[in-house]
């Protein structure tokens, strides 16, 4: 049985006071019968440390958007693995198709953040998903099996059961317009066939498959209804209190 995992990603938003902010409101208000989803927070860079802080002693945990794949060295404007952990980091968002696109990041790449990510004790919420020309062309299953293969090269059977999956259609993210719960539960459970294929039936079964793309508390109980949907990774909808505690709400109950 999989519990949820629901995560903000707030993106490129809130300085600190609005991650104060932001944290706070969502500690006062989350109710504590939310006993079966777990609450995943990724704020930038600079108000990681600020969310640490806050988030000790609740039940969310702390994530981040991206890591350098290298332990440390000459990397401008990048931060190790190692970092992450140390301003208590638990899990951290990889492969975002806003990274693929905007900042040119190969499936080679990932899959280099993934081994890093897992080899100093971070939880990867690795990252696929097709694009609107793809899913046109009908190559949305060759587009994702390849992302999961050459994301995962070599990352073993016991390193996959502490990534998670998130399926992005990047049609879907930010544009209000996300997948019916059919098509995702299509992907969702084509990708967890694929998982088996690769690693096994229990870890396939085992695998938190997210959703993300336009999730709102207006969707949300659909999409969490789905058999092989097991949680959200929220953008836009995370910013703001009252709509992520809605998500979370809908992720506890269904
Ligand atoms: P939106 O929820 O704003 O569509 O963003 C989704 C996303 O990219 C989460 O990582």
């Amino acid at each position: 049985m999989r519990n949820k995992v629901v995560a903000g990603n707030w993106k490129m938003n809130n300085d600190i006071n609005e991650s104060i902010n932001l944290i706070s409101a969502i500690k006062r208000d989350i109710t504590d019968s939310c006993t079966n989803v777990k609450v995943i927070i990724c704020p930038p860079f600079t108000s990681l440390d600020t969310a640490s802080t806050l988030l000790k002693n609740s039940n969310l945990f702390l994530g981040a958007q991206n890591l350098h794949f290298a332990e440390s060295g000459a990397y401008t404007g990048e931060i190790s693995a190692e970092m992450l952990k140390n301003v208590g980091c638990e899990y951290v968002i990889i492969g975002h198709s806003e990274r693929r696109t905007l900042f040119n990041e190969s499936d080679e790449l990932i899959n280099k953040k993934l081994i890093s990510a897992l080899a100093n004790n971070l939880f990867p919420i690795f990252c696929i998903g097709e694009t609107l020309e793809q899913r046109e062309k009908g190559i949305t299953f060759r587009v994702i099996e390849n992302q999961i293969k050459l994301g995962l090269k070599d990352i073993d059977s016991k390193e996959i059961k502490n990534c998670i999956i998130a399926y992005e259609p990047v049609w879907a993210i930010g544009t209000g317009k996300n997948a019916t719960p059919e098509q995702a539960e299509e992907v969702h459970s084509f990708l967890r066939a694929t998982l088996e294929n690769l690693y096994s039936k229990s870890i396939s079964d085992d695998i938190i498959i997210q959703y993300g793309g336009s999730v709102k508390p207006e969707n949300a109980k659909e999409l969490m209804q789905m058999p092989n949907i097991d949680g959200a990774l929220v953008g836009g909808a995370c910013l703001n209190s009252d709509s992520f505690i809605k998500i979370i709400e809908a992720a506890n109950k269904y």
